[in-house]
């Protein structure tokens, strides 16, 4: 079967990455909000992105311009997935939110379409169990920000069938990633080992080991990291890393996956990191600034 429709669900930070990459790779992509708001910002900032490349000479203006016209902003479900060859879907990780959208993707798409989640840590199994079609269901776990990284992690719940883990190797191949193939277990490969790693950096924190800087300078210069793990907390969302820590608690059954008291403080209090101007640095000005705990 030839992809040539991807409907994205969710225009957040993946959602639009994942459109774009897609629409790069010359697929025609849906990409799918709940308010006109946030697909609005979400086709600003790939329009942003892919303006970079015309600076770096990496891309022409043409090529933006076709790009853009193959991704289309919708609001309604059952429009953005009615003809799509395959949904990805980039929504909260809420467990709930995710089962209730993949039960109604699933009456609405073609019989014929592959189902990928790009969930952080959450059960593909118990996810494609909501469906009449868990052997085309699957994890396509992208990496942010999507455009810069390489790497699709590929999930095999318990019933993804060979020939969709096949598909989707071939469409990460297109959009120009690589890929491994893990088999289910919450977190999969790369969040099993980075989440508990960023937990640990809020304990200490909170436990007054460092500052926000050095602790970040710390593990960027003495672990060779590209970034600190506060830095790169902001990045990924404490409210995403605070759903994720919480999932684990609750799969493992295992007290070293808790979430620090000041994960959840701050996420109570609206701090989610860059994407809500405040987290463990304050975006609010030029540059961020580091904030005390
Ligand atoms: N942030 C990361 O670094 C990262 C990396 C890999 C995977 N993920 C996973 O990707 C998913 C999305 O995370 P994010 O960081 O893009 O979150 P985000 O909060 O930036 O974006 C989520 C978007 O989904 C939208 N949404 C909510 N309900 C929806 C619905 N019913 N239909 C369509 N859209 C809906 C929201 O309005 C929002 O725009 C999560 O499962 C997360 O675990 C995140």
């Amino acid at each position: 079967m030839e992809i040539k429709k991807i409907a994205v669900l969710g225009a957040g930070l993946m959602g639009n990455g994942i459109a774009h990459v897609c629409a790069q790779a010359g697929y025609e992509v849906k990409m799918r909000d709940i308010d006109q708001k946030f697909i609005d910002k979400g086709l600003s900032t790939i329009k942003k992105n892919l303006e970079r490349g015309i600076a770096k000479g990496k891309i022409t203006q043409d090529e933006v311009d076709t790009i853009l016209t193959r991704i289309h902003g919708v609001l309604d479900l059952e429009d953005a997935v009615k003809d799509a060859d395959l949904v990805i879907e980039a929504v909260p990780e809420i467990v709930s939110l995710k089962l209730d959208i993949w039960k109604e993707v699933d009456t609405f798409a073609p019989e014929h379409a592959i189902l990928a989640s790009n969930t952080s840590s959450i059960s593909i199994t118990q996810m494609a169990a909501v469906t009449k079609r868990p052997e085309k269901f699957i994890g396509m776990h992208f990496f942010n920000p999507v455009p810069i990284m390489n790497l699709v992690e590929i999930i095999k719940g318990q019933a993804t069938n060979d020939s969709t883990v096949q598909i989707i190797e071939d469409v990460s191949k297109k959009i120009g990633k690589e890929t491994v193939l893990v088999n289910e277990a919450p977190g999969f490969a790369v969040n099993r080992l980075l989440v508990p790693a960023l937990l640990e950096a809020v304990f200490a924190i909170q436990e007054g080991v460092a500052t926000v800087e050095d602790m970040d300078k710390a593990i960027h210069l003495g672990l060779n990291w590209p970034m600190g793990p506060l830095t790169l907390l902001d990045f990924v969302g404490l409210d995403t890393t605070l759903h994720i820590a919480d999932y684990f608690f609750e799969e493992f059954k295992d007290s070293k996956y808790r979430a620090p008291t000041l994960l959840r403080k701050m996420v109570r209090a609206g701090w989610f990191g860059r994407k809500s101007g405040m987290g463990f640095y304050d975006y609010s000005g030029e540059k961020p600034k580091p904030n005390r705990f």
